[in-house]
């Protein structure tokens, strides 16, 4: 299935000189839906990850983690920004183009020796995906892999990423 004839691309969004890569298309066709599901899974089966939980970050990483959990019989972990989940967490602070944000996760989700696979929709500049990895690994986490829908191959995210195996579906 040509899975970029159903990834919408809107100009100047969400500002000018961006070309926003829009998953709702795909999500919102049963066929779309069903096929990217079922890759990711096969590629991470194929990759022989052995995972004990798929993390995945807010909001557009557990629209793809959750059912890729299922998938694989592994629990989801939700990695939210900062003053969403409700019990004690660990915080990672990283740097945007401009300022400062933090990612956090429940500390009783993670435990050091979790084998974990870090889902996402979308890989741009990789600082979600770096954060999120050196929160993981902050915790003792063993980091066994990535997988991204959509990579944007220009902005060059994965070099930021540590030296595990990254799946991506589509690249631009
Ligand atoms: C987008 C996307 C990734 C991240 C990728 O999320 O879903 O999480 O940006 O960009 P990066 O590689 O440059 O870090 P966004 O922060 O827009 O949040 P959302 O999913 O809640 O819309
Ligand atoms: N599309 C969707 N999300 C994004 C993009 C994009 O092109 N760039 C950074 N986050």
């Amino acid at each position: 299935m040509d899975l970029k004839s159903l990834i919408r691309d809107i100009p100047d969004f969400p500002q000018p000189g961006i070309l926003f890569r829009d998953i709702t298309t795909l999500l919102r066709d049963p066929e779309g839906l069903r096929y990217t599901i079922d890759f990711l899974t096969q590629k991470c089966i194929e990759s022989e990850f052995q995972i004990d939980c798929v993390v995945g970050m807010e909001s557009r990483g557990f629209i793809f983690g959750a059912p890729l959990a299922y998938k694989l019989g592994s629990g989801f972990i939700p990695v939210r920004k900062k003053g969403k989940l409700p019990a004690a967490v660990h915080r990672i602070d990283y740097e945007l183009e401009y300022g400062t944000d933090s990612l956090e996760v429940h500390q009783d989700a993670l435990h050091p020796g979790s084998r974990v696979l870090i889902v996402d929709d979308l890989i741009a500049t990789g600082g979600t995906a770096s954060a999120t990895a050196k929160l993981v690994q902050k915790i003792g986490c063993e980091l066994v892999g990535f997988g991204f829908i959509i990579e944007l191959r220009d902005l060059q995210g994965r070099k930021h990423l540590p030296d595990v195996p990254i799946i991506s579906l589509v690249e631009y």
